[in-house]
């Protein structure tokens, strides 16, 4: 389905495509401990929320190969510190919380087990949580298919591809899916400023797939959609309340209102990891902010006059009311969101 690996444990080391450095460099950086995972994840070379949950996962095997000759105590303080560690290494995709406390879960239900033993099953999670996110993504792959019409031309923003999970992607997994079952799609992908993981990885994804597409600025987006030239929005998400607000990349939120108000079809597309069941709206979401170099330079060079205060939210947050579905492996999520976010928690949506 695609080739492109965002990151993949071998050698007792984290092997990850350095995202920092595509389209022009392919460069694969190794983590060989938690930190250097950690290190991974506050830096971005590698990011998406899925990807950022999986790679959580091998950051916590990593902490528990380092620390496997030590008594238990000291195993599980080890453990715990590094878990809390990562935990904060990122503060809105909530698959990387997830990740951590599937982990912490783990070690507390085989806490009886030899340390050894425990630091095996742990890296055996890390691997499943990777295989889980495959399959995630070719089921949603295939649920936002059924709503992308023959020759449609899409929109997305930010990267929502392979490099953004460990599959085929969220939105861009649809837009993979709905390429190779033949619809002959067109995709507009805005370049989404400050970081550019539109026009740097969506672009490079798009185009090693073959798929046909131009890239825009993110201020083009509101013409094209005035202009009849979208027929769907497809974005992925970093964390979603339980009444269907979602924080994703910033600029979603403005694209959200432009296709509400020209009535064009606006879906989220995202594994259920994403939803914090336990926050109600997107207010209670943490919304990151980066740091001023990000939009002061590009490519180093700086483009802002000295000393010009900066405003960097990394997430903004969709309104529910904005969004014409939610695309998850459960299946399509529609309003009323919150009644139906809560049967997907007792396995009681259909
Ligand atoms: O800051 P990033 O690059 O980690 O942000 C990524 C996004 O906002 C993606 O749209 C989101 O994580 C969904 S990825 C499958």
């Amino acid at each position: 389905m695609t080739t492109i690996l965002a990151m993949e444990y071998k050698e007792e080391a984290l092997h990850m495509i350095d995202q920092r450095k595509l389209p022009h460099t392919y460069e694969i950086f190794i983590a060989k401990n938690c930190n250097e995972v950690d290190f991974a994840i506050r830096d971005m070379v590698v990011r998406g929320a899925p990807a950022i949950g999986a790679a959580a996962g091998y950051g916590a095997a990593l902490a528990a190969k380092t620390f496997q000759h030590e008594e238990k105590n000291v195993f599980l303080l080890k453990m715990e510190e590094s878990l809390e560690k990562l935990n904060k290494s990122r503060p809105t995709a909530v698959n990387l919380m997830w990740a951590v406390k599937r982990m912490k879960k783990l070690i507390e239900i085989k806490v009886e087990l030899p340390v050894k033993h425990l630091a095996d099953l742990i890296l055996e999670e890390a691997h499943t949580i990777v295989r889980e996110d495959q399959a995630i993504n070719l089921v949603m792959g295939n649920h936002g298919n059924t709503v992308i019409p023959h020759g449609a031309t899409i929109l997305t923003h930010c990267n929502t591809g392979a490099l953004a999970t460990v599959g085929i992607g969220t939105a861009l997994g649809v837009v993979r899916t709905a390429h190779q079952s033949g619809k002959d799609i067109f995709v507009y992908a805005d370049e989404t400023r400050p970081r550019l993981q539109g026009g740097r990885l969506t672009a490079w994804e798009l185009m090693q797939e073959g798929i046909p597409s131009t890239l825009i600025v993110d201020s083009v987006a509101a013409t094209l959609i005035r202009d009849g030239k979208i027929n769907v929005i497809l974005v992925g998400a970093d964390r979603i309340a339980t009444n269907g607000d979602t924080a994703n990349k910033i600029g979603t939120f403005m694209l959200s209102v432009v296709a509400k108000t020209y009535g064009i079809p606006f879906y989220v597309v995202a594994p259920t990891t994403t939803i914090d069941f336990e926050i109600d709206h997107g207010s209670d979401i943490v919304i990151e902010e980066r740091n001023s170099e990000e939009v002061t330079h590009i490519e180093g060079v700086h483009i802002a006059p000295e000393g010009m205060k900066v405003y960097n939210p990394a997430f903004d947050v969709t309104p529910h009311e904005n969004i014409t579905g939610i695309v998850t492996e459960k299946g399509i999520i529609r309003a009323p969101y919150q009644e139906n976010i809560i049967k997907l928690k007792c396995n009681d949506f259909r």
